[in-house]
C-alpha cells in the first residue's frame, strides 16, 4: 500500500506518518526529515538544502527526486509506505508516478489532512522548530497555497483523494485517517 500524507505545513503529516508506519507496519520516508537530517551531517546534498529549507523555500525537484529514488527503491521491496511532504509540485508528483510504475506500483490513497492556518501557525510556533519562525512559517504556507495544493485536482481526478479534519487529538486525527483507507 502506497500512501501520501498531504496538506499544508504543520498539519500532522509527520505526526500520524509515524503512527500509521507502525500500526501498518510500513515504511515512513519524510523528505523534510531527509533533508533535515542531511544538513545535520554536513552531506552535499543538506549542503546544497540548507538555504531552501532554512527559508521555508522548496528544495529543487531533482535534488528531492535523488533522496525519493533511493528511499523508494528500498521500500520495493516492503509491503508499502508512507510517503510524507512528498510530493509538492506537479513535477514531483509525475516523478512519483512513473517510479512507482517502474515498480509495479501505484498511489493507493492521498490523505489531504486540512487545519486552519490560524491553528497552524500556533502549533509551529509552539514547537519551534529552526523554520518554525512566524515570517518563515508563512512563506510555507504561501509555498503551500501556490505550488502544493494544485496537486489536490491532479489526485482528485485520479480519485484517490480523501480529505481528513486534522482538528482535534492525535488518535482522533489518526482514526479519521484509518477510516478512510483502502481495505
Ligand atoms: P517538511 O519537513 O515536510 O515540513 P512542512 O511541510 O512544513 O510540515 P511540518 O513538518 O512542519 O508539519 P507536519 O505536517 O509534518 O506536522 P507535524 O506532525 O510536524 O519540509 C520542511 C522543508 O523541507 C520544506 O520547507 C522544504 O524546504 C523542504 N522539503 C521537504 N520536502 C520537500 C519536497 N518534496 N520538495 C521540495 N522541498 C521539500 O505537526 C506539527 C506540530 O503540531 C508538532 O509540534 C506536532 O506535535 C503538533 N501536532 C500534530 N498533530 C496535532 C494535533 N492533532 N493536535 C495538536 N497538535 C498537533
Ligand atoms: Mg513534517
Amino acid at each position: 500500500m502506497v500512501i501520501v500524507l498531504f496538506g499544508a505545513p504543520g498539519v500532522g503529516k509527520g505526526t500520524q506518518a509515524e503512527i500509521l508506519a507502525q500500526k501498518l507496519n510500513i515504511e515512513h520516508l519524510s523528505t523534510g526529515a531527509a533533508f533535515r537530517n542531511a544538513i545535520a551531517d554536513q552531506t552535499p546534498v543538506g549542503l546544497l538544502a540548507k538555504e531552501y529549507v532554512d527559508n521555508g523555500k522548496l528544495v529543487p525537484d531533482d535534488v528531492v527526486a535523488k533522496i525519493v529514488e533511493e528511499a523508494l527503491a528500498h521500500a520495493a521491496f516492503t509491503p508499502g509506505c508512507i510517503l510524507d511532504g512528498f510530493p509538492r509540485t506537479k513535477v514531483q508528483a509525475e516523478a512519483l508516478t512513473n517510479m512507482l510504475q517502474r515498480m509495479g506500483r501505484r498511489i493507493d490513497c492521498v490523505v489531504n489532512i486540512t487545519v486552519p492556518d490560524v491553528v497552524i501557525v500556533e502549533r509551529l510556533l509552539a514547537r519551534g522548530r529552526n523554520d518554525d519562525r512566524e515570517d518563515v512559517i508563512r512563506h510555507r504556507l504561501d509555498v503551500y497555497n501556490q505550488e502544493t495544493s494544485p496537486l489536490l485536482d491532479y489526485y482528485g481526478s485520479a480519485g484517490v483523494l480523501r480529505s481528513v479534519d486534522g482538528l482535534g487529538t492525535v488518535d482522533i486525527v489518526n482514526q479519521r485517517i484509518l477510516d478512510v483507507l483502502p481495505d
